[in-house]
């Protein structure tokens, strides 16, 4: 060996020894105040923290982008700490984190909200509407949420919305077939916020919807964009994008302040014009702040729904026999407008709708600050550091759904566990729109088992998991109609 050989040689060895302690130093250094302050009789739950400054970020990209085996991130922490009480501590997001994989464990976090906060900084919460429904805690959030709900997600406007999400979605799965070879993702993404556009804001042009989907994912950027601000940065032009998007909303509502002759029936109108019991309104700020949020939240989640329902429809035809089944039942209403009743009435449909939520679950974790300690069966969650709901790891737990990974629509002839089925969140930030997700992904399944055949153009094609579960292609098909 000559001397350069044998000088890396002693680096590489000499890096053993310092690798450990950085390791340790990590782990110790996060655990140090809770040591310091021992506060009381709980220990911090089981897990390591990684190396310096990026902790399990490797580890997690190892599993979810190297080895695209997501699911291993968590066995790995079971397999080393056991289940226990379904709490492990890391460090991810930049912050000590406890990963929460147990469905009591999720309970906890996701309905306490007196203990588990919202994770925005006062920089992102001015980026996202400092009144919108994602911002907003305690009673605030509570009167905002119940507004929306109300708006968007309750019978009596989901019905307001059948007909007219009904002729949009039959109309994009003609333009579809027409053009034959399509990429379902990018399609959907387009035509879902269409129709979020029309049902929401009475938005039409496509040109105008264009810009709305830039500036949302702009201002959705900076919240994971480096905290500097001024020209150049990725906050900077993330809060461009968010002042842009308000200007466009308060415009709109300034519009129809001056004349509110033409009824729009949509959902800022219903915004503007309910009253809680009390009689009072949204302010202005308000329904600006929470159209942005709707905005936010509607349309990317339910694009990759669709996506995945081509797939999973294509891949397993004795499902997609049994859909036309139920449908042809109906079919004697082609022509028809189907009503909110007829939709909801359709059993196996719900069931491969759950289905397909549960396999292309888009929310890997949802992310919380504990705002106390909180101290849960013998272990503490510290105050100030994250706690990550990991919804994939309840989904694709053999315990709640046997057979995970496959799929199997009669799976839902029994209901889950409680707790195992966090597709759309739990407790006090539930999803808002999860009804009016379904009522579209329904009236799209209803309209392509009856009228088109498709295939997937890579069958074989790999899945990615990063920033949400995805076939590499995006699901590329050839659609025709029968
Ligand atoms: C398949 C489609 C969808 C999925 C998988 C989904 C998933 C979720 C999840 C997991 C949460 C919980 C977030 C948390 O705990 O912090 C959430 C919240 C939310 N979703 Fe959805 N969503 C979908 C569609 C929609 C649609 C269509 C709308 C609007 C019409 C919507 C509006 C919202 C809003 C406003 C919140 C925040 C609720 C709150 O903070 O109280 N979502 N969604």
């Amino acid at each position: 060996m000559d001397a350069t050989a044998g000088f890396w040689v002693a680096v590489a060895v000499g890096m053993v020894p310092l690798a450990g302690l950085f390791w340790w130093w990590n782990d110790y250094w996060h655990a140090l105040p809770f040591r310091l302050h021992g506060r009381g009789s709980a220990k911090l739950p089981p897990g390591y923290m990684g190396i310096p400054f990026l902790g399990e970020l490797p580890a997690f990209l190892w599993y979810f982008k190297v080895l695209r085996r997501p699911d291993d991130f968590i066995n790995a922490k079971r397999r080393r700490y056991g289940d226990g009480v379904g709490l492990y501590r890391t460090y991810l997001l930049g912050s000590p984190t406890i990963i929460a994989c147990s469905p009591s464990a999720n309970k906890l976090v996701l309905q306490d909200e007196s203990s588990f906060g919202v994770p925005w900084n006062y920089t992102q919460l001015m980026l996202i509407g400092a009144t919108g429904v994602g911002a907003v805690e305690g009673a605030a959030h509570s009167k905002v949420k119940a507004f929306l709900v109300r708006a968007v997600n309750q019978p009596d406007a989901l019905r307001k919305f059948t007909p007219l999400l009904q002729t949009r979605i039959a109309a994009s799965l003609e333009s579809w077939s027409r053009k034959g070879r399509i990429t379902v993702y990018k399609e959907a993404n387009k035509a879902i916020l269409g129709n979020i556009g029309k049902c929401f804001a009475s938005i039409e042009t496509e040109h105008a919807m264009e810009t709305i989907d830039d500036l949302v994912k702009g201002m959705l950027g900076g919240l994971r964009a480096f905290p500097i601000n001024f020209p150049g940065t990725a906050l900077y032009y993330s809060f461009q994008c968010s002042g842009k998007l308000k200007a466009i909303f308060r415009q709109e509502l300034e519009k129809r302040k001056c004349d509110a002759s033409e009824p729009k029936n949509d959902v800022m109108e219903a915004l503007m014009q309910m009253k809680e019991q009390e009689g009072k309104r949204l302010s202005e700020d308000e329904i600006v702040d929470n159209m942005m949020a709707l905005f936010a939240a509607g349309y990317e989640t339910t694009s990759i729904s669709i996506m995945w329902t081509f797939y999973y429809l294509a891949k397993h035809s004795d499902v997609l026999l049994k859909l036309r089944e139920e449908h042809m039942l109906v079919s004697k209403k082609l022509g028809d407008m189907l009503t909110y009743e007829d939709i909801t009435s359709w059993k196996y449909t719900s069931k491969v709708v759950e289905e397909i939520l549960r396999m292309g679950s888009t929310t890997t974790f949802m992310v919380r600050t504990a705002k106390k300690d909180v101290d849960y069966r013998g272990y503490r969650i510290p105050k100030g550091w994250k706690v990550a709901c990991w919804f994939r790891y309840l989904h694709t737990n053999p315990e709640h759904f046997k057979d995970p990974m496959s799929f199997n629509p009669e799976r839902w002839n029994e209901a889950p566990k409680a707790g195992s089925n966090l597709v759309f969140g739990g407790g006090v930030r539930v999803c808002a729109g999860n009804m009016f997700a379904r009522l579209q992904i329904t009236l799209l399944v209803h309209h392509l088992v009856l009228r088109y055949r498709w295939r997937l153009v890579n069958p074989n094609e790999k899945v990615l998991y990063i920033p949400y579960p995805r076939p590499a292609d995006e699901v590329e098909i050839d659609i025709t109609r029968i």
